[in-house]
């Protein structure tokens, strides 16, 4: 081990990128950086970007910006971009930011030991053929009971309004055995929940004993691990929910009865036009077959208001699907042109129209939303402990249905998966006491 260093680590966008930035802080740790909260005090900045609407990647150069003074106090100072915008824009930052040293793009990160070790400004956005993250350190410090792990990488679905194809790439599923492992050395570090991760997740189809297996088989066959209590998946793509992972909501105890599923949109024009190949009464008609498999789920959503074209009558059918569903809680945001995406040829909704929609929408979730929490006052749920609450005797954690509870516990230890009857509820979090069992 080398002299020791410090990393600052920001991360934007999804669960994907809180993944890597931590196997990027591990392999940056055995090169002798160990993390920092202060910017100030850093030897090495590392901004983990996300692409996705452009003020997720505009964020970026404010940031970078923000970072000028301290570079210029500080030259020996590396910064480096990693994630969605380093993959879309690569050289071009360098151009555009003098300060950065390098930039990596998510399929490389393993190189990221020897960028930082050397000297010069970088560039590597290559998709090699090898595994990144069998190059990457094994996995050392952990900081909860919840883990991430990514088991599928990329998507072929080229939704017409989307660039993760571009920088994440094709679909690329990890091989059964070492997730198996990985998932293995996490439980014996004390994780107790794994959420699998993959931006089309349940499209998984990773080698393993016999041929290639899908995500129902993986959970399977993680459900029988001792000691891992709690397996959840996202995010999923409405025409890859086969029969049997459906199913697995039935059979498999440890799978939670929560499930994100991206709609976008519940008007046929529009879904047809962002190439989502499923149409609104598909999604409804799959909602009903996972309520059968499992009554008491709870689903989430995502949703794109203003997509170029949307009428109002389109806007309308969304809601109505909305209506229909009665989710638990959504992501929704208004349409962002991509560079390079085809929808961003179309020209699109006038920007005030498009909120005035956001807004509307946003309130129908947040009123489905408050039903769903308030529906469990009264009810025993599991609630998995990851910190105390900041009044005394308090735990707070995150129940089946991935809601924040805090419980009133005195003798909660993090990481107990305590038996809790919830007695307030409020949009974003329940109350609940500690019963037995
Ligand atoms: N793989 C997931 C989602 C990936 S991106 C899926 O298939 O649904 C997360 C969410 O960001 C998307 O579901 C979509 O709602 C939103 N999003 C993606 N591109 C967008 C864009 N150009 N403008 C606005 N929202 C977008
Ligand atoms: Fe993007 Fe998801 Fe569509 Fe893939 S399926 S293109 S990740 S929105
Ligand atoms: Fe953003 Fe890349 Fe994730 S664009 S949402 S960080 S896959």
């Amino acid at each position: 081990m080398s002299e020791a260093k410090k990393l600052y680590l920001k991360t934007y966008g999804c669960q994907m990128n809180v993944y890597d930035s931590e196997r990027m802080a591990e392999a940056l740790g055995a090169e002798g950086y160990t993390l920092t909260e202060l910017a100030e005090e850093a030897d090495m900045v590392l901004l983990n970007t996300c692409h996705i609407r452009e003020k997720a990647s505009e964020k970026l150069y404010s940031d970078l910006g923000r970072l000028k003074p301290l570079k210029q106090r500080k030259p020996g100072l590396k910064i480096g971009v990693a994630g969605c915008v380093a993959q879309a824009e690569g050289a071009e930052i360098l151009r555009r930011a003098p300060l950065v040293d390098l930039v990596v793009g998510p399929q490389a990160y393993h190189r990221l030991p020897e960028m930082a070790r050397g000297a010069g400004r970088v560039v590597d956005t290559e998709f090699p053929a090898e595994d990144k993250f069998d190059h990457l350190p094994a996995r050392k410090a952990l900081r909860g009971p919840t883990a991430f792990l990514t088991v599928q990488e990329g998507c072929d679905k080229f939704c017409a309004f989307c660039v993760v194809p571009y920088t994440r790439g094709t679909e690329v599923s990890r091989p059964v055995e070492r997730l198996l492992a990985e998932a293995r050395d996490l439980v014996a570090r004390g994780v107790r929940e794994i959420t699998l991760l993959g931006q089309n997740v349940n499209a998984y189809h990773g080698a393993g004993p016999g041929g290639a297996w899908g995500l129902s088989r993986l959970l399977r066959e993680l459900a029988g691990i001792p000691g891992l209590d709690r397996l959840r998946y996202t995010t999923s793509h409405p025409n890859d929910m086969a029969d049997d992972l459906i199913a697995a909501h039935a059979e498999v105890p440890q799978l939670m009865p929560y499930l994100h599923l991206p709609v976008q949109s519940g008007s046929d024009r529009i879904l047809r036009a962002m190439n989502r190949k499923h149409t609104a009464d598909d999604y409804l008609r799959l909602v009903e077959r996972i309520r059968a498999a499992r009554p008491d789920i709870l689903l989430t959503s995502d949703f794109i208001v203003g997509f170029p074209g949307e009428t109002d009558a389109d806007f309308q059918a969304t809601l109505a699907l909305i209506r229909e569903v009665r989710f638990g809680a959504a992501f929704s945001f208004a349409y962002s042109a991509r560079p390079g995406t085809p929808a961003a040829e179309k020209p699109p909704v006038p920007a005030a129209l498009a909120q005035a929609r956001l807004h509307e929408l946003q309130a129908l979730i947040t009123a489905q939303q408050h039903a769903a929490q308030e529906a469990m006052v009264g009810r025993e749920v599991g609630v998995l402990y990851e910190k105390p609450g900041r009044l005394p005797g308090q735990m707070v954690g995150k129940s089946d249905h991935l809601m924040a509870v805090h419980v009133t516990d005195p003798d909660g230890r993090v990481g107990e998966l305590a038996r809790a009857r919830i007695t307030a509820a409020s949009t974003n979090s329940l109350a609940a006491i500690r019963v037995a069992g």
